[in-house]
């Protein structure tokens, strides 16, 4: 039997647990805030931060946005997270990507403190991850795991097969799986009999960037199919690295796009947030 996961659900209902606690804490007056910084006029990037914040408005959460122009220099931008850094009343910091050219991402993104980096972009964080140990996590990674378990599908012992070696998902949820005690194995673009080795998963995650990438005949009988594409058609729809239609008539579970993987990552930033905040033990009052 087919099991569509419902990503929008989900995402909701941790949307819901985060405003729980946000309420309590507001109830000892603390509330939890995060800082956007968007650089230039990058239309997708508009539409992202704003809804980062409409989901920080809905579960009781401060938020700030910081519009920095174009052609800001990086001077400007590390002195701006600096200040944001030693700010006692914000919990977590995220500079949407992708930057303009002239910014190297890379010094950026490690300027942001480990204690506000709720993107799980700064390498501290990530060797906490890879050491099992992390407790900000990187958030499409976290909500693919948060899929799994509210689904009860079992990650331990399985074949786990990741399509995409990106630091801002496949690396990530790889050791992720392996945390947990998954076989996992790793493919990208120069892997040899891809076909093969898809076969063998019991869980698929896939993050290439490519629509219908995965096919039916790459599946297995009965498995998980975990869809992290975001790319549009050539009728300009919203569609995943899977063959949906075909794929789906063979698994037992798989996540749709859109309303699969794509909601799970905002809430996952909000419930970093929360993280961030009761781990500085710092609010604003
Ligand atoms: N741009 C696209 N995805 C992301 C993300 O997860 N975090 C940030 N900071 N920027 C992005």
């Amino acid at each position: 039997m087919l099991n569509i996961i419902d990503g929008k659900r989900i995402s909701q209902e941790i949307l819901m647990e985060v405003k729980t606690k946000v309420e309590e804490l507001k109830s000892e007056g603390k509330v939890p805030c995060l800082s956007v910084i968007l650089v230039g006029n990058n239309p997708a990037s508009k539409i992202y931060v704003n809804n980062k914040k409409k989901a920080c408005e809905k579960v009781g959460m401060k938020s700030e946005e910081y519009l920095l122009d174009e052609n800001v220099s990086q001077e400007e931008l590390i002195s701006l997270i600096e200040e944001l850094n030693n700010r006692e009343d914000v919990n977590g910091i995220l500079v949407q990507l992708p930057l303009p050219k002239h910014l190297n991402e890379k010094v950026v993104l490690e300027a942001i403190s480990y204690k506000k980096d709720v993107d799980c972009f700064n390498p501290y964080n990530v060797g906490k991850l890879m050491q099992g140990t992390g407790t900000l996590l990187p958030c499409t990674p976290a909500g693919i795991i948060e899929l799994l378990d509210r689904e009860k599908i079992e990650i331990e012992g399985k074949n786990c097969v990741v399509l995409g070696r990106s630091n801002i998902v496949g690396k990530p949820i790889s050791i992720m799986m392996l945390n947990r005690n998954a076989t996992v194995t790793i493919c990208h673009s120069r892997t040899k009999n891809l076909e093969d080795i898809c076969k063998k998963a019991d869980i698929l995650i896939v993050a290439v960037g490519k629509e219908k990438f995965v096919k039916d005949f790459m599946v297995k009988e009965g498995s998980t199919v975990i869809d992290v594409g975001i790319n549009r058609n050539s009728e300009g729809k919203v569609c995943g690295d899977v063959d949906y239609e075909n794929v789906s008539k063979k698994v037992s579970y798989i996540t749709p796009v859109p309303g699969g993987v794509g909601p799970m990552t905002i809430s996952m930033l909000i419930k970093n947030t929360l993280i961030a905040s009761t781990q500085q033990k710092i609010y604003i009052y």
